[in-house]
C-alpha cells in the first residue's frame, strides 16, 4: 500500500471502503465439490455459483458497485429515445476521454463486433500487443487474422519488465512496410493485457505507437475495458507519472488513439460498454450497426439503471484508491504464493492473480490440457472457481489440430472490492496444498467440444480417476474440514 505505512510488520492492502451489504457463501463439502465438478464436465465455466465459495472466474459483471451507484440507480430516465441517463453517460464518456461521439453497446465483445464489421475485411491484417479470445474471433469472423507484434519477454512467465503489455514498434514498422498499410485497418492496444496475466500497457508506449500509427495514417483502436489496473500501473510503475492523478492520465491516454472501446462489466464496474471517437467518418460507419445488432442509439442495449451506474462508476475510477484495490491485492497474493514456491506469473498484473500451470503441473502435456485440469483441481480443493487460460481457450485449427497456446494459466480473478483479505489467504492456503499434491492431478480429454470459443461449454472429463484420488488426499489430510 504505497500511501499507508503500518509501523509493525510488513504492509497488507489496505480496504479505502467498508462493507454495508453483503452475500451469504456456501463452501460445500469436497465429496459435494468432486460430484460438482464431475457434472461440469471438468470446466468451471459450467458449475453453478450456488456451488461455488470464491468466486475468481472472471471481474467481469460482478465487480461490488458502490452505495453512490446503487443510489443512481434509482433514478433512471427509463426511455427508448432521447433518455436523460444516456445523456448523462455521453457527457461521462466525453468528459473522461476527450471524444466526442460515444456509441453505445452492451458489452465489451458488442464494441469488438461493430468495430471488426466496420473495418475489418478479407485479408485484413491486425496487429496487437496481444489478443483478447472474442476480439480475435470477430476479427476472423470478418475475414481478418490477429499479428501480435510483442517482445518475447512478454511471453515470458517471469520477468522484470514492469509493462509486459507494450508493443514493440520495430516488429509493427516491419509488419506495415511487409503489407503496406492499406491492409491493416487498424492497431489495437489492450490495456491491462488480458490472456498474458493482466500485464500494463505504458503510456509512453502507447504515444509512440499512436505516432507510428499517425505516420503510415492507420488508426489506433484502444480497448479499455481493463485501463482502471492499467491506471494504477501508470502511476506506480512509469516513473514520468507518479505524480500525474489517475484523470490526466486517463485524458493522455486517451489523446492518442482513434478509437476506444470498453466493456463496462470491467471498467465502471456496472454492465453495459460503448466505444467513442472524434473520427466523424468513422463514427458514421459504426453507428449505422448500432440500431441493427445493440439498440436504439440512447441505449445500446443496456438498462438505464446500468447506464446511471456506469456513470458513478467511470467518474469512481479516476479515484486512486478505487483503481488500486484490484492490482495490491493481487500482489499480495502473487506475493505469498511465491513465498511458498507456487508457480506464479511476474510481475503481478491487474485482473487477477494468475498461476503457471505450465510449470505447476509440468507433467501434463499441452494436449490435455494442463490448466483447464489444474483449474479442476483448485476447485475441488477449496471451491475457487478460477479461469483456464490456455490451450483450451484456443480454438483448433482449420486441419483440426491443437493450437497449443504460449502459455498455460489459471487466473483467479479478483473482482474488484468483492473478497476480503482473510478469503484471499485462504484461496493461498488452498493453492498451496494442491501444489504440495500437484502429483496427483493428470489431464482432460474432451466428451463434447464446441467449434467456436470451445472453452465457454465444452465438456471435458479427467484422463483417469484422478479426481477422485484427489479427493480422497484431501480427506486424508483435512479431516472433517470443509
Ligand atoms: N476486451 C478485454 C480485454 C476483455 O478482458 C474482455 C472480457 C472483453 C474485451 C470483452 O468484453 O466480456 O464485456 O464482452 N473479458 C472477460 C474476462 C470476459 O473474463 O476476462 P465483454
Amino acid at each position: 500500500m504505497p500511501q499507508v505505512k503500518f509501523f509493525y510488520g510488513d504492509s497488507v492492502p489496505l480496504e479505502m471502503h467498508k462493507v454495508r451489504v453483503v452475500q451469504k457463501l456456501n463452501l460445500r463439502t469436497v465429496e459435494e465439490r468432486l460430484q460438482a465438478m464431475s457434472e461440469a464436465g471438468s470446466n468451471t465455466f459450467l458449475l453453478k455459483n450456488k456451488d461455488v465459495f470464491l468466486d475468481m472466474l472472471t471481474d467481469s459483471g460482478v465487480n461490488a458497485m458502490s452505495d453512490k451507484q446503487v443510489a443512481a440507480m434509482m433514478e433512471a430516465d427509463d426511455s427508448y429515445a432521447g433518455s436523460s441517463t444516456f445523456t448523462k453517460l455521453e457527457e461521462k464518456v466525453q468528459e473522461l476521454f476527450g471524444k466526442k461521439y460515444y456509441l453505445p453497446a452492451h458489452q465489451g465483445r458488442a464494441c469488438e463486433n461493430i468495430i471488426a464489421r466496420s473495418f475489418v475485411s478479407q485479408g485484413s491484417i491486425v496487429p496487437m500487443n496481444y489478443h483478447f479470445t472474442t476480439t480475435k474471433s470477430h476479427i476472423v469472423l470478418n475475414g481478418g487474422s490477429v499479428v501480435e507484434v510483442i517482445p518475447t519477454e512478454a511471453l515470458e512467465v517471469n520477468s522484470e519488465n514492469p509493462f509486459k503489455g507494450n508493443l514493440d514498434l520495430n516488429q509493427l514498422e516491419q509488419l506495415i512496410n511487409e503489407h503496406g498499410p492499406e491492409q491493416i485497418p487498424f492497431v489495437r492496444i489492450e490495456a491491462g493485457t488480458n490472456l498474458i496475466g493482466g500485464q500494463p500497457v505504458s503510456l509512453a508506449n502507447i504515444k509512440d505507437t499512436y505516432k507510428l500509427c499517425q505516420k503510415y495514417g492507420i488508426m489506433l483502436v484502444f480497448d479499455a475495458s481493463l485501463l482502471a489496473d492499467n491506471l494504477y500501473f501508470i502511476k506506480v510503475r512509469e516513473a514520468e507519472y507518479k505524480d500525474a492523478d489517475i484523470r490526466s492520465i486517463t485524458k493522455e491516454i486517451a489523446d492518442h488513439t482513434d478509437i476506444i472501446y470498453f466493456s463496462a462489466r470491467k471498467l465502471g464496474c456496472a454492465r453495459g460498454g460503448g466505444i467513442c471517437t472524434n473520427d466523424v467518418d468513422a463514427y458514421n460507419k459504426m453507428r449505422e450497426l448500432i440500431p441493427l445488432f445493440e439498440g436504439f442509439l440512447t441505449y445500446g442495449g443496456m438498462s438505464v439503471r446500468e447506464m446511471e451506474a456506469m456513470v458513478v462508476g467511470l467518474e469512481e475510477t479516476m479515484d486512486f484508491n478505487m483503481v488500486n484495490q484490484g492490482p495490491e491485492f493481487i500482489a499480495y497474493m502473487v506475493g505469498e504464493l511465491q513465498k511458498r514456491g507456487v508457480p506464479v506469473i511476474t510481475p503481478a498484473g491487474g485482473l487477477g492473480c494468475h498461476l503457471n500451470a505450465m510449470e505447476f503441473v509440468k507433467h501434463i502435456p499441452q494436449e490435455q490440457y494442463p490448466a483447464g485440469a489444474l483449474a479442476a483441481a483448485i476447485y475441488i480443493a477449496s471451491g475457487i472457481r478460477g479461469m483456464e487460460r490456455g490451450t483450451l481457450s484456443e480454438d483448433r485449427k482449420s486441419d483440426g489440430s491443437e493450437k497449443l497456446a504460449d502459455m498455460e494459466l489459471v487466473r483467479l480473478a479478483m473482482p474488484r472490492r468483492v473478497f476480503t483479505l482473510s478469503q484471499v489467504n485462504y484461496a493461498i492456503d488452498r493453492i498451496t496444498w494442491v501444489y504440495e499434491n500437484r502429483h496427483l492431478i493428470e489431464g482432460l480429454t474432451f466428451e463434447d467440444e464446441p467449434k467456436i470459443l470451445r472453452f465457454f461449454l465444452g465438456k471435458l472429463k479427467p484422463v483417469s480417476d484422478w479426481q477422485e484420488q484427489l479427493t480422497a488426499k484431501f480427506k486424508a489430510d483435512f479431516g472433517d474440514s470443509l
